[in-house]
């Protein structure tokens, strides 16, 4: 394949770029009437409307041209196949297996796996339900009242935003908790309100190497004997979901307790898998399964749809158009829904651990840019915190709202002041307010003209303001499994556009490294060996406070 600035519809994007970049939506808008209708899609009762773009026709057909000039068919239906497009890694992708409910085989390089997942997720049922029937007892014959889930970064991000999205649906006598951060303040606080009697670890570690999982889990392991004066009833209250089953029993976690992942399921991809414990004993197994089913739709939809109606193709290519020819490097991710609070945080990994890539698969150095910083917070919270810049700022973000049109208990009163928001500011955003508009607004105001001249500057809203809009009926495990994949799917686009390999994370390599060394440098007590000389300042400050602070 050419270099992706060399393909045609790259080239014939950037001089239809000229041609549109100056429209404003306003106008798009007067001009067609079916704007909405023509740029907006259904899946199930979710309905993407993504006609507040800076795009018309034209955009769109160019940018599946650009879709089909970059194999994006040919490279879905490889990952669905199982076939090792990790190439770094040399694995497979195939997070797609673990919700594949179809009973058809699903391949990694060339083997069935659908027994190997059918029998690990029935494991991960029968253990949640036996923690949240009461039947699973801890040392003390008491039964779990607590789960505290030990993990980070995919092992953490995923459990955590769904089980704080689906709380509706979760169990009551039971909480779960989430420790990520090797800050002991992290696992102090949450153990401080604790009685190891009735608490569960779960020890998520794909690798069960990662330094912050494995310090957070011996303090656990410690927690719990020093309760129980020794390791002998470890088995009653700690067990593991990892790739590397030795580490697990090594560290003293019985093998019957150990859940089994692949590796051919990406850690921020892993919340189908075992890995996902702590949502099932949250929901359930039955509201688990509706959460693949709705992933298995999108899944579907993203397998049989052709590239101008589906949504995860449009959603990338969106973000290509922003990205690489109106250089905008951000995106909000915006849900109006208090229990999406943990999305912005979990999609962050999910994209820029997967995009933000600078070498292609051959190897070289890409000219273009690739993965968009990620940012977000629920939608409300933000009009009160950022709004201002995405509405008068230099900047252009592009932003997704997300809103459902009902919540589980939906007290009338805030749901409707909740959604005018939603419409309120995506429709501002395109809009802005003209200074036409403004001055009048002032002078009705009662303003007198010379006060409404020196104000005006203040009070013009450019607009022009991209938005998508993902609106549906609840945010139901199905609907959440539906949305989280259709990101996924996005991910992947853009992935195989920008021509990297959204699979391997090797930019968090060297930083762990590093800290290894220095780890035994602060053991040590002093600077042994050779650092730069702002490092090696800080270091010592930090070995000449702490001796002060004790
Ligand atoms: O920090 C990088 C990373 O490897 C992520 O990709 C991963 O989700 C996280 O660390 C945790 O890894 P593990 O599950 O192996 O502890």
């Amino acid at each position: 394949m050419p270099p992706l600035k060399q393909l045609p519809a790259w080239t014939e994007l950037e001089s239809h770029y000229q041609s549109i970049k100056d429209t404003h939506m306003r106008d798009l808008f007067e001009q067609d009437p079916g704007r909405f209708k023509h740029f907006s899609l259904k899946l199930g009762k979710l309905l993407f409307d993504y006609s507040k773009n800076r795009i018309n026709n034209d955009t769109i057909s160019l940018l599946l041209k650009l879709a089909k000039q970059s194999h994006v068919e040919e490279w879905r239906d490889k990952m669905f196949a199982g076939e090792a497009i990790n190439h770094t890694e040399g694995r497979a992708v195939q997070h797609v297996a673990l919700r594949n409910n179809t009973n058809e085989p699903v391949y990694v390089s060339g083997r069935d796996v659908s027994s190997e997942i059918e029998t690990e997720i029935l494991r991960v049922k029968e253990m949640a339900e036996k923690i949240r029937t009461r039947a699973w007892r801890g040392a003390t014959n008491q039964p779990i009242t607590d789960v505290v889930n030990i993990g980070i970064g995919g092992s953490h991000l995923g459990p955590q935003m769904v089980t704080e999205a689906l709380t509706p649906y979760a169990i009551h006598d039971l909480d779960i908790h989430f420790v990520s951060n090797i800050d002991e303040n992290h696992i102090n606080n949450t153990l401080e309100h604790l009685n190891p009697d009735t608490t569960l670890f779960i020890i998520s570690s794909k690798s069960f190497t990662t330094q912050d999982t494995m310090v957070n889990a011996e303090t656990a392991r410690s927690w719990l004997e020093h309760k129980f004066g020794s390791d002998k009833y470890l088995h009653r209250h700690l067990v593991a979901v990892t790739s590397n089953p030795k580490a697990a029993t090594e560290f003293g976690v019985n093998a019957n307790n150990i859940l089994k992942m692949w590796d051919w399921v990406g850690g921020r991809y892993s919340l189908w898998s075992a890995i996902g414990l702590s949502i099932v004993i949250a929901i359930g197994s039955e509201y688990f399964d509706d959460l693949l089913e709705g992933a298995h739709a999108a899944d579907e939809h993203f397998t049989m749809t052709p590239l101008d109606e589906n949504i995860p193709v449009i959603m990338a290519l969106l973000g290509i158009w922003y990205n690489n020819f109106f250089n905008s490097e951000t995106i909000a991710i915006l849900p109006y829904d208090q229990n999406m609070h943990r999305f912005p945080a979990y999609l962050q990994q999910a994209d820029m651990e997967s995009n933000g890539k600078s070498v292609d698969r051959s190897g070289e150095f890409v000219d273009y840019s690739t993965g968009p910083i990620l940012f977000g917070e629920i939608g409300i919270a933000s009009q009160h915190a950022f709004y201002q810049l995405l509405h008068q700022g230099t900047k252009l973000v592009p932003a997704d709202m997300l809103a459902p049109v009902s919540n589980y208990q939906c007290i009338a009163q805030h749901h409707r002041a909740l959604m005018s928001n939603v419409f309120a500011q995506s429709e501002a955003m395109m809009l802005g307010k003209t200074a036409d508009e403004a001055m009048a607004e002032m002078l009705d105001a009662g303003m007198s003209e010379k006060q409404a001249k020196a104000l005006l500057p203040y009070k013009v809203f450019p607009g022009n303001r991209p938005t998508n809009t993902f609106l549906f009926d609840t945010l139901s495990p199905r609907m959440l499994g539906t949305i989280i994949a259709l990101y996924e799917h996005k991910i992947f686009v853009q992935g195989i556009i920008w021509n990297i390999n959204s699979f391997d994370q090797w930019g968090v390599e060297l930083g762990k490294v590093l800290a290894t060394n220095i780890l035994e440098e602060i053991n040590e007590g002093c600077v042994s060996k050779a650092h730069d000389c702002s490092t090696e300042g800080l270091m010592n400050y930090y070995f000449k406070l702490r001796s002060q602070v004790g």
